[in-house]
Parts: C-alpha cells; structure tokens; sequence
C-alpha cells in the first residue's frame, strides 16, 4: 500500500465505504471549526463505529505514515480537532450507544460520540444528572469533553471533567484498546490510567467511551443578576455565595459582553449594561425553591432575581456570548484563569496590551478566576496581545488554559506554563505512547 489513493481503499475496507467520506463538500463541513477560526485540509474522514475499528484504523494510518486528527462535535477553540497537513480526519460521531444510569453507583456509560445534552436527558430521565454544562451542550460530545476536562458553569459546584470520570476506554497509537468501564469509585492500583487521558487533546490515545459519575437532579431552580461597581466588588462577594448551599454556578459578564449578547439575541438586558461595572451572574439549584438564598443575597447586593422564564432568558443570553461574538467577527480568544485575587490585576495588564482600535469582550467563570478574554478588531497586533495576555496569566500564578485546552493556537506555551521538569515528563509520556507522533501532531506538544 502506497499513499493516500491506498489508504482510503485500505480504510473503506475496515470501516465500510460509506463511512469513509472524500466528497470535498462534506470533508468541508470537518474542516473548518464551528467559530470559522481555524481551516485545515484532510484527504477523507473516517467514521468508524468501534473500538476495534479504530484500532484497525490507527494501525492502517501508522503503516501509511499518515497522522490522524480524532474530532467529536467540532466546538472546539483552539484548533485541536481541525484537520492539518494532510491527516486523516477519525470522527467520532458514531459512538453514540449510552448504557442505563447504575442506580446503586450513580454512574452511567457514554459512548465518545453523546452530546453533553443528550447525556443530560438520559441522566435525567432515571432522576440524576450529569454535572458539567456549557453553551455548547447540543452538539459538544463526551469525547471531546474528556479529551479537553471540559468545565463550565458548575464547576464550582461538581469540579471538571476530570471530577466525572470515573472509566475509560481508549486506544492507544499502537492499536491497542484499553477498557476500564467498571467505575470502582476506590482504586488504588497503581496511578489511574483513565486520570491521565483527561486532557489529553487526542495526542495520548482516541477515548472511545466513558464511565462518567452522576449527581443528583436539583430540578428547583433561581438565579440571579447582580451589578458590581467593579471586578474587585464582584470578587468580593465569592465567600458569601460560597456559603450558598445551593450555589450552582457564578458567572461573570462584564458590560460588553451583557451588551453584545442582548444584543445578538434581540432581548432588553435585565439591567442596564452601562449601569455596573461588572455583572455576576449567580444559579442555585436545590431539592427546594432556593430562591430565599439568593432573596438573601440581593439584600445586601444590587440585583434582580430570575425564575422560570426569567432564568432562562438569563442562561440564553449566557449561553450566546461565544455565537455573539463570533457574529460579530473572528476574535481573538484566551482561556485564561488566574488566582481570583488576581483578576483585577490580570484584567489591567490585557487592557494595557491594546491597540486604541480593539474592542475588549469579557466573561466567564468567576469562582475559578476563569476568564474568556475576546479581542476584536486586534488586526496585526493580535499575536501580541495573545503573547502578553497568556504571559499575565503565567506571571500572576495562573494557566493559559481553564477550559477550552492549549490545541494549536497555545502549544509553543506549553514548556513556559509547565516548567522544565513537569514538560519533559509529559513529553516522555507522549514519545512512550506515541513514538511516532501519530496523534493529532502540533497539538498540545509544539512541534
Ligand atoms: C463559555 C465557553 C465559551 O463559557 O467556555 O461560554
Ligand atoms: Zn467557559
């Protein structure tokens, strides 16, 4: 076999020819991500629907000499699970089988292909719930959620991904499958090989499907709005929500975002925008109305609660700041998280990286000191404002990425985040597993 001519024969032999797909129409569709930020090339993209298919298939592109780039629901925003320099492109949309929820362990199995969303009604309709949650849940994917230790909006209640999963299984470069689907919620053989696979970006091994932990569904809901003077007058109100037993999620919107997000979705903001100069958005969720928390909170605050249709409306405009932001351009944008009593400080030093043209949106997950840094209209200065953002972020104790993971776009900021030592261990790790560096290349690990 010689080439891609002899590859595509090979992989349609493996996977079935209609799942082998070479139309440049449909390839297009995989190869350009949701946000238009980044473009690649791949000559097919290959659907298997097993474990041992894409072992077949990992094996096949190894022989080939070809990389493969695994992709689940293609939300990503940094480049990760967009086709480059010629890979093949292994989607995982297949892989969409879900076990029954374990009622005695609180667990469920969850194909690599599920979206978050799906997981979310399943969980629910056996009366539990899947924990993490972003705007992104219809068409985000388990896969691609383990593969980044997804985070979003109750973190502060229920931790990452990382926090879900209990199993995995994955293959390896080599084409070998390892399942570890039991879910022992106490396992101390050794170190847990499915731990080092979260946040792996699809470099380490393909996740095939996963063991993930449930929590219980606090169906009674509230939600609140809340006008800061500033970002130091939002932070300050962490210890007094933390105290919230029902305290499920704390958001920060700053103005412009509020603004660009009303905006985009045709709604009047809850309150002025140029009113605050910061806005935290607070959600509880309990087995009982939760709303006296929150009514407690708004004594000493300035707010407005959010019920019922009020507090979708609130969420809806949450969860539109990303597709915003992309109506209104092609941003630039940094994941950044620092330590909370830095943020202040870390917002200053991006205002001060500006160009006088740029227009600065930012959100994101205040209990984590978690910020979604959008630069528009940055034009020739974007690599650095990126290069001075993701240096704050370092300089004052916090990662270059919170969420969304390091892909292509922070790679050559890897060795600076980690240090020497920690980067050499995670580098042997990937030469160990992936010596010949089949596994979405220029990802996670510079080139
Ligand atoms: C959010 C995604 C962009 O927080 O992380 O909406
Ligand atoms: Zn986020």
């Amino acid at each position: 076999m010689t080439g891609v001519a002899g590859l595509v024969g090979v992989l349609r032999a493996i996977v079935g020819a209609d799942h082998v797909l070479t139309d440049a129409d449909i390839r297009a569709t995989y190869e350009t991500d949701w946000l238009r930020q980044w473009h690649g090339t791949t000559p097919a993209v290959v659907r298997p629907g097993s474990a041992e298919e894409v072992a077949a298939v990992l094996r096949a592109c190894a022989a080939a000499g070809i990389a493969v780039v695994p992709q689940g629901g293609n939300t990503g925003l940094v480049g990760a699970s967009v086709p480059r320099d010629g890979a093949v492109l292994l989607s995982m949309q297949r892989f969409t089988s879900i076990g029954p929820v374990d009622p005695l362990s609180m667990q469920v199995t969850a194909g690599a292909g599920v979206t978050i969303e799906r997981l979310q009604h399943h969980a629910r309709a056996a009366g539990t719930d899947f924990a993490v949650d972003w705007g992104a849940r219809a068409t985000a994917t388990v896969g691609g959620a383990v593969n980044t230790n997804a985070g979003g909006s109750r973190v502060v209640r229920f931790g990452t991904m990382r926090s879900q999963v209990m199993g995995l299984q994955a293959v390896f470069a080599d084409g070998s499958i390892v399942t570890q689907l039991d879910g022992l919620a106490k396992e101390t053989a050794g170190p847990h090989l499915p731990s080092l696979l979260v946040g792996n970006e699809g470099t380490l091994a393909v996740v095939t499907a996963a063991r993930l932990r449930l929590v219980p569904w606090y169906r009674e809901t509230a939600a609140a709005l809340i006008a800061c003077d500033s970002l130091v007058h939002a932070v300050s109100l962490l210890p007094a929500l933390r105290a919230l037993p029902s305290l499920d999620a704390v958001e920060l919107l700053m103005p412009d975002a509020l603004r660009l997000a009303c905006g985009h979705v045709e709604v009047k903001p809850p309150i002025d925008p140029g009113s605050a100069g910061a806005f935290v958005m607070v959600d509880c969720a309990a087995h009982r109305d939760p709303s006296d928390d929150l009514l407690a909170l708004l004594s000493s605050a300035t707010g407005v609660l959010a019920v019922g249709a009020q507090r979708e409306q609130l969420y809806r405009i949450r969860d539109h700041i990303t597709i915003a932001l992309g109506a209104a351009g092609v941003p630039l944008k940094l994941d950044v998280a620092v330590p909370v009593q830095h943020l202040d400080r870390l917002v200053r030093r991006v205002q001060a990286a500006l160009p006088p043209s740029a227009r600065l949106v930012i959100f994101g997950h205040l209990a984590e000191g978690n910020l979604h840094v959008n630069v528009l209209d940055a034009g020739e200065t974007a690599p650095a404002v990126r290069e001075a953002v993701l240096s704050a972020a370092i300089e004052l104790g916090g990662t270059i990425s919170a969420e969304h993971g390091i892909g292509v776009a922070k790679a050559e900021w890897l060795p600076r985040l980690k240090g020497p030592a920690a980067y050499a261990a995670l580098r042997a790790i990937k030469t160990a597993l992936d010596p010949a560096n089949l596994l979405n290349p220029g990802v996670l690990f510079p080139r």
